[in-house]
């Protein structure tokens, strides 16, 4: 027998099974109903001619935080997940599994990450995850957790990989946001809830350290130069507007050559000072200005 899947279109489960086991199928379903319900009816039996002792088996309790997923003869028992509290297993049929629905934290080790502009950095973020659909989470997925945990570590790197370094130290709150809203779309499916994503740090390597020190230091520099400079210039123009002051009256000059002669008694009182007289200073200056009048 050839199963023709050259179109494009694989054949439905059941269309399969019936091309392999033939019209036969829906009768050996039939039978394995049957059977079930026999063994059913002879696990109860056996429950009950042992009955003080069968107890002890059939009785399981499960925590406030647990529930307790149960498959009689392989197929999920109607109704969900069981708890918390007591529920009854029969003996020999039903298996079950504990489901533990706490809040989980992970911490995701830390990732070498290449950002989009070419920088390794070094990041590290904390997931909190819970259980929100325990049969899910047992029936869809091999191990939920370790499905989850591994997810979480690669969209980390996927999210930071598409991202400028510029970005990824500025925009932390949304990065999570984001990655959060990932990775709760792609483990809905598992039954596991994502409630929250921290990115706990940015590990930059020392030489980009250094160079955006430098570069930090080097722009404090140039600020502090245009504020000196701009000091200068107002103090040149307070300067120029003073000597206008004390050229016109000529007893001004005269007075702050006193005033000096004082601050500096005071100051330095071990300075022994010499007063020139004012009017030997006039004497140049005049000299000067007649020299400029007349050169010859
Ligand atoms: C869990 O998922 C199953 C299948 O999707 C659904 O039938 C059931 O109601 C869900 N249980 C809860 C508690 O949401
Ligand atoms: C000189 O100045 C010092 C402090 O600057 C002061 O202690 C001292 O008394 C002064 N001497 C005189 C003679 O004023």
């Amino acid at each position: 027998m050839s199963v023709d899947v050259t179109n494009g279109q694989r054949p439905h489960v059941e269309d399969y099974s019936k091309q392999v086991f033939g019209s036969g199928t829906e009768q050996v379903m039939e039978e394995a109903k049957t059977c079930g319900k026999i063994l059913t009816v002879l696990s109860w039996m056996l429950v009950i001619l042992t009955m003080p002792f069968s107890l002890l088996v059939c009785f399981k309790v499960v925590q406030e935080y647990e529930r307790a997923v149960i498959f009689r003869l392989g197929r999920l028992l109607s109704g969900g997940a069981k708890g918390p509290g007591i529920f009854f297993i029969l003996p020999c049929i039903d298996a079950y599994a504990r489901v533990d629905l706490r809040t989980r934290t992970y911490d995701i080790p830390p990732q070498e990450v290449l950002t989009k502009d070419s920088v390794t950095v070094s990041v590290d973020a904390v997931v909190y995850y819970r259980v929100s659909n325990a049969t899910v989470s047992i029936a869809n997925v091999e191990n939920a957790h370790h499905s989850t945990r591994l997810l979480a570590q690669t969209t980390l790197r996927n999210i930071m990989g598409q991202r400028p370094l510029h970005e990824i130290l500025s925009e932390r709150e949304s990065i999570s946001k984001h990655m959060k809203s990932l990775l709760d779309e792609a483990t809905e499916s598992w039954g596991i809830n994502v409630e929250r994503v921290e990115i706990k740090d940015v590990r930059l390597p020392v030489q980009l350290q250094r160079a955006m020190a430098a570069e930090a230091e080097a722009a404090r520099e140039a600020r502090a130069k245009v504020i000196a400079a701009e000091g200068e210039q107002k103090a040149s123009r307070a300067l120029r507007e003073a000597s206008e002051v004390i050229g016109d009256s000529p007893a001004a000059l005269q007075l702050r050559y006193l005033q000096t002669l004082n601050t500096i008694s005071a100051e330095k009182n071990s300075t022994i000072v010499f007063p020139l007289p004012i009017d030997m200073v006039t004497y140049f200056l005049q000299a000067k200005q007649n020299s400029q009048k007349d050169p010859f």
